[in-house]
């Protein structure tokens, strides 16, 4: 990065308050990383094991034979009434798992800086900032601080696209002043309304499609690996799909299998050129990615994705996490996280393929936040920290930068309008400079 530029960015990163320290709760969980192979645990949760779901997904596959893994996914996380993430919140030490907005403050606050330093760049007027998946909107929060403390709260419109209604409630809790809202239908598709404090309109969407039109940053932070995928599996006979099946030796016990079938998938869903025996895909992914496509190219904006994913060459990556250890995925579904690793050679083929999109990246999360100046705004918060913050905060740190930890299996990637490409050559997109020097 030149000098004059990575200066201004770091004056940025330092010029909050010091007041400004959060609390996370979660801070000291363990991170756990995602080796396929590693050993399920068998600690059941005190809770209730969800039988009644488990036992309805076994009579429908009984009555209509094998599902596939993208639907077995999509029942359990996302079924209207039992979804994993329909009920409940999933997050920090009493939950399944935690992220980096939950992890440590300084996430959210160095994307809200990007934001701002991306955007003022070519779009001085107001505009949307789109979050998919926003879990706690732990994210947003720091985000708002960071225009709230540079004076640019009236700049923006929060839009959420969750489909939660019990974390959308949680969302609206933690970001928006405790006032009634009417909702207006005639005025969106949103099923939520608030205001936050320093007067930010957010609204919450099911999907996508309802988003309203205008230049819009899109975020997604851990969002691509909670949707449903397709597996495939090649044997001496060809492709086959992998499907979920009831284990009829252990039905009782909420147990599935997987078992392989020829199906409509496989012609449509594994690449002529792919070499691996097994492989992965999203369709609701590649709809995603080409809606934001559309949207940014038509109405101006870009994006930013952060997950933990792979370049293409990853295989069976789908798993599932239960009170912070690695689960198996077929037991007892909807009372553990299931995910899969984001292929981001996938992503960016299909942003590329529509030729109107520029990307950037895959870098590190750990050199993404270096870049963007994280160890100054570390430097700064720490100042007038207590002593306990000042751990808390250098601990939250090493958690999401260090390569042995979040660093580096979380990737960042950006997409921009071709039409910029000039433009972003003479003022080249934060945080993706590691790009050129490798
Ligand atoms: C793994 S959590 C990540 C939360 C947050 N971004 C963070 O980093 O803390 C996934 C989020 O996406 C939401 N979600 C999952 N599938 C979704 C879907 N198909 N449509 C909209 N939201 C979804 C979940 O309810 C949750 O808020």
């Amino acid at each position: 990065m030149n000098c004059a530029r990575k200066k201004i960015h770091q004056s940025m990163a330092s010029c909050f308050g010091l007041n400004c320290v959060e609390k996370r709760f979660s801070r000291l969980v363990p991170f756990i990383s995602s080796s396929l192979f590693g050993k399920y645990s068998t600690q059941c949760k005190p809770d209730s094991s969800n039988s009644e779901f488990w036992k309805d997904l076994q009579y429908r596959i009984k009555l209509s034979g094998p599902i596939s893994v993208a639907n077995y996914m999509k029942l359990v996380l996302t079924h209207p009434s039992k979804g994993y993430y329909i009920n409940q919140d999933v997050f920090g030490q009493q939950g399944d798992f935690t992220t980096s907005p939950e992890i440590s403050q300084l996430f959210g606050e160095m994307i809200g800086i990007w934001i701002i330093s991306e955007c003022q760049k070519f779009h001085k007027k107001p505009f949307n900032i789109v979050e998919l998946g926003p879990g706690r909107g732990t994210l947003a929060r720091d985000v708002l601080r960071v225009f709230h403390q540079l004076q640019r709260s009236n700049q923006i419109s929060l839009h959420f696209v969750e489909v939660s209604p019990v974390l959308a409630e949680i969302q609206k809790k933690n970001l928006c002043t405790q006032e009634e809202m009417e909702i207006d239908a005639s005025k969106g598709k949103f099923y939520k309304h608030g205001k936050t404090t320093e007067n930010v309109d957010i609204f919450w969407y099911k999907s996508v499609l309802d988003l309203p039109e205008g230049f819009s940053v899109f975020i997604a932070q851990e969002f691509f690996d909670a949707l449903p995928i397709h597996k495939f599996q090649k044997t001496e006979d060809g492709w086959f799909e992998i499907m979920v099946d009831v284990d009829n030796s252990r039905g009782e016990e909420g147990k599935f299998r997987y078992v392989l079938q020829k199906t409509e998938a496989c012609g449509s869903f594994i690449s002529k050129n792919e070499r691996r025996n097994h492989t992965e895909f999203s369709p609701e992914l590649v709809n995603i990615i080409k809606y934001i496509s559309t949207a940014i190219t038509q109405n101006g904006g870009f994006s930013l994705i952060i997950d933990y994913g792979h370049n293409g060459d990853k295989t069976d990556t789908f798993r599932a996490f239960r009170q912070h250890k690695q689960w198996d995925p077929l037991v007892e579904p909807g009372t553990a996280d299931l995910t899969a690793d984001v292929d981001f050679a996938l992503l960016r083929r299909v942003a590329e393929e529509t030729h109107k999109i520029l990307c950037f990246g895959p870098v590190t999360q750990g050199d993404f936040l270096t870049e963007l100046g994280i160890n100054v705004r570390l430097m700064n918060l720490c100042k007038d920290a207590t002593k306990d913050q000042r751990k808390q905060l250098e601990l939250g740190y090493k958690k999401i930068v260090d390569s042995d930890q979040m660093g580096s299996c979380f990737k960042v990637m950006s997409m921009f309008p071709y039409v910029l490409k000039e433009y972003l050559e003479k003022l080249p997109v934060h945080g993706f400079s590691s790009l050129s020097s490798k």
